[in-house]
């Protein structure tokens, strides 16, 4: 078909055929189609949206305009995603876990955009680990040791990379159809059995309302079981940050302490609750989570996963290793009472001005600034109390202090809101 009468067809509100969605996307992959017709495209799908069976086609055919990885021969496979928070060091406690239960975790994963983090980020901040990995050696790693994250390959989805970069120039990011079929087609492609969703909601998050993320939810887990994987997924509150560590090394910190046990609650019970997920999708007993946490063997896995990596495993028992900014502020109470808020968003903007992110792909990043919540929703104040530190290298020292502050409300009375709003699973 015509380009011209695609976007036609879908700016007049009518449906893609399948083959006529696979041959789109082949001829994106193949830069067949100048970006000025795909973004009209883009912007189409935003106003139209797409029925199901269109958005199962798009999914399918998007992973497969590059390599789609075979993991059948290592066993029970696991993924685990996330929609995108802050301080969401999830991945680096679940995947440890998951793989000390009996699971295998051969991932790829993505680096932080805007104000929220990235797991590959995180990970390059233990000195010496390697996060671009050859297939052999990723298959490899797979097979000795359970556990193996990479950076996502280019190989992978390439439709996407291009979707999404014309996404974010033409503010058609917000659209179910187009992050349902972005997400999953990475996902389908990296190849895993089962995949534990993390769909993030609230302030600091991409879906701002539980509507929003539970529909997208329902979208995500059926495509994968249309597409033969076990799906299930958790739908947890991202107003606050995630733990009290936001940055890169620091999180790396509070991950390591919550595999130790001595840990965030939230970030031990989300980590938990996506672990149960992952683990039960495969069939294996989900309280072996929990066992595999408070055994130790989580702890042990991710020790032999760093080192596996080339990363210095020695960061396990002596934290200190993970090199924070030398510069430290604190962020003080300005009167007595309960934190009501703290925004997550701001304090995610906080660590990008520090340096700890990046504003545009490829830039380089500051792994040991970052900002750390001595308070959070619920907890009391009196004036003059440390609410946050913030550890710097001078860059965007002002800006960052003030977002950290204008991220705190004190109020009268406050509870901690509740962290796991849902869970998600296959009819
Ligand atoms: N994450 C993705 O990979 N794609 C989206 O569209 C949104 C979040």
């Amino acid at each position: 078909m015509h380009p011209v009468e695609f976007i036609r067809e879908k700016r007049d509100g009518r449906a893609h055929a399948p083959e006529e969605i696979r041959a789109w996307i082949e001829a994106i992959a193949q830069d067949r189609v100048p970006d000025y017709q795909v973004a009209a495209w883009l912007m189409a799908v935003y106003f139209r949206g797409m029925t199901r069976e269109e958005t199962f086609a798009l999914t399918e055919a998007m992973a497969h305009s590059g390599e789609v990885l075979d993991l059948s021969a290592l066993g029970p496979t696991v993924d685990k995603h996330s929609s995108g928070g802050v301080g969401d060091k999830t991945s680096l406690v679940v995947a440890p876990i998951l793989a000390a239960a009996g699971a295998v975790v051969a991932k790829m994963s993505g680096r932080g955009l805007a104000h929220t983090g990235g797991t590959i980020d995180k990970l390059e901040s233990i000195p010496g680990f390697r996060t671009e990995l050859g297939k052999e050696a990723f298959f490899r790693q797979a097979r000795e040791v359970g556990l193996v994250i990479a950076a996502q390959s280019a190989d992978l989805a390439p439709a996407d990379g291009k979707l999404y970069a014309l996404r974010d120039v033409t503010a058609t990011v917000e659209s179910e159809p187009l992050i349902a079929s972005s997400i999953m087609s990475k996902k389908l492609a990296a190849g895993a059995q089962a995949i534990a969703l993390d769909v993030k909601v609230g302030k600091g998050a991409f879906l701002k309302t539980l509507e929003d993320a539970r529909s997208l939810a329902g979208l995500m887990v059926e495509i994968g079981e249309r597409a033969g994987r076990r799906v299930a997924a958790v739908l947890s509150q991202m107003d606050e940050p995630l733990g009290r560590a936001v940055g890169n090394a620091i999180e790396v910190q509070e991950a390591i302490a919550a595999l130790r046990g001595e840990g965030p609650e939230d970030l031990t019970e989300l980590a938990l609750a996506l672990a149960e997920e992952g683990l039960a999708l495969v069939g294996l007993p989900p309280d072996r989570a929990r066992e595999a946490l408070e055994s130790g063997a989580a702890l042990e896995k991710f020790r032999a996963f760093v080192a596996a990596q080339g990363g210095d495993p020695r960061v396990v028992d002596e934290p200190e290793r993970l090199a924070l900014a030398p510069g430290v502020v604190e962020v003080r109470a300005w009167e007595d009472g309960v934190v009501a808020e703290l925004d997550a968003l701001k304090v995610g903007l906080a660590v990008l001005r520090l340096g700890g992110g990046r504003e545009k792909k490829g830039e380089p990043i500051d792994h040991g600034v970052g900002v750390y919540l001595e308070k959070k929703i619920g907890d009391r104040v009196k004036k003059g109390e440390v609410l946050a530190r913030v550890y710097h290298r001078e860059r965007g020292l002002a800006e960052a202090k003030a977002l950290v502050a204008e991220a705190y409300r004190i109020g009268e009375a406050a509870a901690p809101p509740p962290l796991i709003l849902e869970r998600v699973r296959a009819r």
